[in-house]
């Protein structure tokens, strides 16, 4: 089976009702990244960082995977998909998708302050002040914010260098090492990118799909099959 690698950003949950960053009405129009999604941020106000992402994650249980998500989730029956998305949402999951790799962190999990490889899954429950790992240290979410590695990238390469098809959807490529991982796509290899307002500057060998997720995906996967 060949190999479709998905890369995606807030762009691709926009349509599920959740808020980019970068788009007029973005969440960092409202909110300062460095207060509420820093390492800085955490040390100078714990609080409003666990009220932030506290929101977020309440937020993401009211919202649903939509069409974009499903189709991907659908594809699997005749491709080998692997999503690396920057999302912290589950609604790729939730849609079916069955391989997904989450570079930024996960709203579903929470992790210990000092021991960053104590992980727990929480689902919809809030992070408040006092409540600690197993090793009496605060938790905090496992997210990963400005100022800290990105340890999933270790495994993005590898899947990135491996795909036959690459899809970048909705995110505008502005967060390294992220956005670095398009370059990892091997010569040949066709580049797709869906988003109604693409970055400027792409690589030529991108195929542009100037739309929604929802639209685009399947404009992309009707290409693919005929492709087939
Ligand atoms: P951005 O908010 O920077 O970019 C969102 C992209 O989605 C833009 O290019 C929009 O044009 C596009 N978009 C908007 N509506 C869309 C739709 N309906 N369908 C498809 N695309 C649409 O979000 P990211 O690039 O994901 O990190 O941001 C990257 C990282 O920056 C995030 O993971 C987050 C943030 O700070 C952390 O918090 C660590």
């Amino acid at each position: 089976m060949s190999k479709i690698v998905v890369l995606t950003g807030a762009g691709m949950s926009a349509e599920s009702g959740i808020r980019t960053f970068r788009d007029s009405n973005g969440l960092w129009e409202e909110y300062d990244v460095m207060e509420v999604a820093s390492i800085d941020g955490w040390h100078k106000n714990p609080e409003l960082i666990l009220r932030f992402y506290n929101e977020r994650r309440k937020q993401m249980f009211d919202c649903q995977p939509n069409k974009g998500h499903l189709l991907l989730a659908g594809l699997e029956k005749s491709f080998d998909v692997q999503i690396v998305t920057q999302n912290v949402d589950n609604l790729h999951e939730r849609a079916g998708s069955t391989h997904v790799l989450h570079l930024h962190g996960e709203l579903t999990k929470a992790r210990s302050s000092m021991y960053p490889s104590l992980v727990y899954n929480i689902g919809d429950k809030e992070i408040k002040i006092g409540d600690k790992c197993e090793k009496g240290s605060q938790l905090r979410p496992y997210i990963v914010w400005f100022g800290e590695e990105v340890p999933a990238m270790e495994q993005a390469v590898p899947i990135v260098e491996s795909a036959d098809i690459l899809c970048v959807i909705g995110t505008s490529l502005n967060v390294y090492p992220a956005a670095g991982l398009l370059h990892y796509a091997r010569p040949g290899c066709p580049v797709f990118l869906i988003d109604p307002n693409p970055p400027h500057d792409l690589p030529r060998r991108v195929h542009v799909i100037a739309k929604g997720a929802g639209e685009g995906v399947e404009e992309f996967i009707i290409k693919v099959m005929s492709e087939k």
